[in-house]
């Protein structure tokens, strides 16, 4: 925990926090400019976002709105350091790690039974001040292939306020314009649910450019696999499953000991897609195992430290950067929003209250 002790205790001064989004502004680089090359910006996301949730819930993350923090290590064995000299992948480092557990959505409030994706968060901090943080979630590969199909894709999934379904035309057309959601669509008919955080896998789907202590570059995606084996949760299981089960279920878990995954680098072959997240890469690719995730305790997201973390995926430490993927620039300007949304109605006093809680009310 030494490496981040401020971070990990709560209750900043909210002018620290107005400090830290005056900060952010300037080191997010993308943080209110246009997306790439296109006349997306990370406002418009953000909007379309937040109208696709239907409304704002002040405080919270405008997507993966619920979740629980998590705190623990990364033990690493220094098998990644063939691809990066990174040095939280040297044989023996051990990293202290504040993360985050959630579902995908914008409400907080939602019960876990409504939505599929799992999700994890990770910023792991070492005593010379490099940061690793990531954001994956539990399926295989991103439902678009660029930021433009992820605007449009929030754009027709808005529930036509007639039907209180998202319009089939409007669906049509974005299946025309975006082919590869099909793709997404196939995987999300036929993926067993996971009961569990703990026994999920998550994936980054982002490539990203690994350069080893000899100047040679690597692209690489990772993913985190859990040593718990899965367990499927059926349909008639979910209808009858309390809101909060997942947070229930990891605070039991975790009562009993660690919970453990192992980080997994995929590394590319000549001609893999590398700027594609919608593109999974042949099972066949050399896998490195390069250590071992440790959550050890939970904490409440309205009280833990996570709360105020922005877990942009493109800070990273020396010896890894991000791949030219339009869609991992997209996240960190998108999120950079996001952030600075709700702390700015935290700073006005609008807290988050407990998610799962709530839920159950
Ligand atoms: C253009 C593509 C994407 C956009 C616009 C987007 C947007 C967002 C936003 C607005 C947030 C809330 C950020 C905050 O308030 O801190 C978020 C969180 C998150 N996103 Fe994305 N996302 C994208 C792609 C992805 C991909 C490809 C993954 C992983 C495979 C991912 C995983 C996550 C996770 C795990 C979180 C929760 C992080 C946390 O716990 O704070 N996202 N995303």
């Amino acid at each position: 925990m030494s490496a981040f002790p401020s971070l990990l205790r709560r209750a900043w001064p909210l002018a620290a926090i107005a400090a830290i989004i005056a900060a952010l502004a300037a080191t997010f680089s993308w943080a209110a400019g246009w997306i790439g090359g296109s006349r997306l910006t990370a406002q418009r996301v953000t909007d379309a976002i937040e109208a696709g949730n239907g409304r704002i819930h002040p405080g919270f993350r405008r997507a993966h709105a619920k979740g629980v923090c998590v705190t623990g290590h990364f033990a690493s064995n220094g098998a990644g350091a063939a691809l990066t000299r990174a040095g939280m992948l040297a044989a023996g480092a051990s990293t202290p790690v504040l993360g985050r557990l959630s579902i995908a959505g914008g409400d907080p409030h939602a019960p876990d039974a409504t939505t599929r994706v799992r999700s994890m968060a990770l910023l792991l901090a070492d005593a010379d001040g490099q940061q690793w943080r990531m954001a994956m979630n539990s399926f295989p590969f991103f439902a678009v292939a660029t930021p433009e199909g992820f605007h449009d894709q929030a754009v027709a999934s808005r529930p036509d306020p007639a039907t209180g379904k998202p319009d089939p035309a409007k669906m049509a057309e974005l299946l025309r314009r975006h082919p590869e959601i099909k793709r997404f669509q196939q995987w999300a008919k036929t993926a067993p649910w996971p009961d569990s955080w703990g026994n999920t896998g998550f994936n980054g789907v982002n490539a990203f450019r690994f350069t080893d202590a000899a100047g040679q570059v690597h692209f690489v995606r990772w993913s985190m696999r859990p040593r718990l084996a899965f367990a499927a949760m059926d349909k008639a299981t979910r209808a009858g499953a309390e809101a909060d089960y997942l947070a229930h279920d990891l605070q039991a878990r975790l009562a009993n000991g660690p919970l453990r995954w192992d980080l997994v680098l995929h590394v590319a072959a000549p001609g893999d897609p590398i700027n594609d997240p919608s593109r999974a890469w042949p099972e066949d690719r050399r896998q490195i195992v390069a250590g071992t995730l440790v959550l050890d305790a939970a904490q409440d997201q309205a009280e833990g430290a996570c709360r105020d973390v922005n877990y942009d995926p493109t800070v990273l430490p020396d010896g890894i950067r991000p791949s030219d993927d339009p869609v991992l620039a997209a996240r960190a300007s998108v999120y950079a929003q996001s952030y600075n949304r709700r702390e700015r109605e935290i700073a006005r006093g609008q807290a988050p209250t407990t998610a799962h809680r709530e839920s159950a009310r």
